[in-house]
């Protein structure tokens, strides 16, 4: 197996899985500001939720009248995330597939697919899965892509654990999808700053990008 400087695997699937086996659990549980704020006035329908992890997001649009697919490399993610829709009652509308999204995709389309934090310190083909991403939206459906912009404003240099992470910007992502504009319209492209606290309790604040796109 390689291994990075810290030890950690550079393969994707076996560093997501020792991720995820390095705790109980890995984020919070709650679900994404932004998915939340994004699909307010969306009708419930399909969705496809990519790199789904523990299923926060999955189960709370699930909870909301969608019926959900959640998709993450990690099948210890999984795990917790069917447990999780189970324990919220959603089961019977959520279904759960291991992908390395670079490779496989899930099949059909979807009223809404969803893309929150798709980021990895290992080797991801972010465009070319987010280009797989928007084939996967129904007409009239939604893609919904949210990632970090940045480091958070706390964070020194020396606290960067990935010091050459890649943060596409908004045009970069738009330029990478190069989706026709005749069957596209932009509901939202903006960049988000909000509060962040380091694991410490120092404030600052931190910038994440948002891409809501419309099929016609
Ligand atoms: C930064 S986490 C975000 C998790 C979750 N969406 C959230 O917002 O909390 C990135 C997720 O993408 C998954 N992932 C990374 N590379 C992947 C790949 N090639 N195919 C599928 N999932 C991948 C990881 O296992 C992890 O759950």
């Amino acid at each position: 197996m390689s291994t990075t400087h810290q030890d950690q695997p550079t393969d994707p699937t076996e560093f997501w899985e020792q991720r995820y086996g390095g705790s109980d659990r890995v984020w919070s549980g709650n679900p994404n500001p932004l998915l939340v704020r994004e699909v307010a006035d969306l009708t419930p329908g399909s969705a496809l939720e990519l790199g789904c992890g523990e299923g926060a997001d999955a189960v709370w649009l699930a909870t909301q009248g969608w019926t959900v697919t959640g998709v993450d490399i990690s099948q210890t993610a999984l795990d917790r995330a069917a447990a999780h829709a189970a324990d919220a009652g959603v089961a019977d509308r959520t279904t759960w597939e291991r992908h390395e999204l670079g490779t496989t995709f899930p099949d059909g389309t979807y009223d809404l697919v969803s893309a929150q934090f798709l980021q990895s310190p290992v080797a991801l083909d972010q465009d070319g899965i987010l280009r797989r991403a928007a084939q996967a939206v129904a007409p009239g459906g939604t893609l919904l892509v949210v990632m970090h912009g940045g480091w958070p404003s706390w964070a020194g240099a020396h606290e960067h654990p990935v010091p050459d992470a890649r943060f596409p910007t908004l045009d970069e992502v738009l330029t990478a999808l190069d989706l026709p504009a005749d069957e596209w319209s932009h509901v939202t492209v903006e960049a988000v700053e909000s509060a962040s606290t380091s694991p410490d309790g120092r404030t600052g604040t931190r910038v994440d990008n948002v891409w809501r796109l419309q099929r016609r």
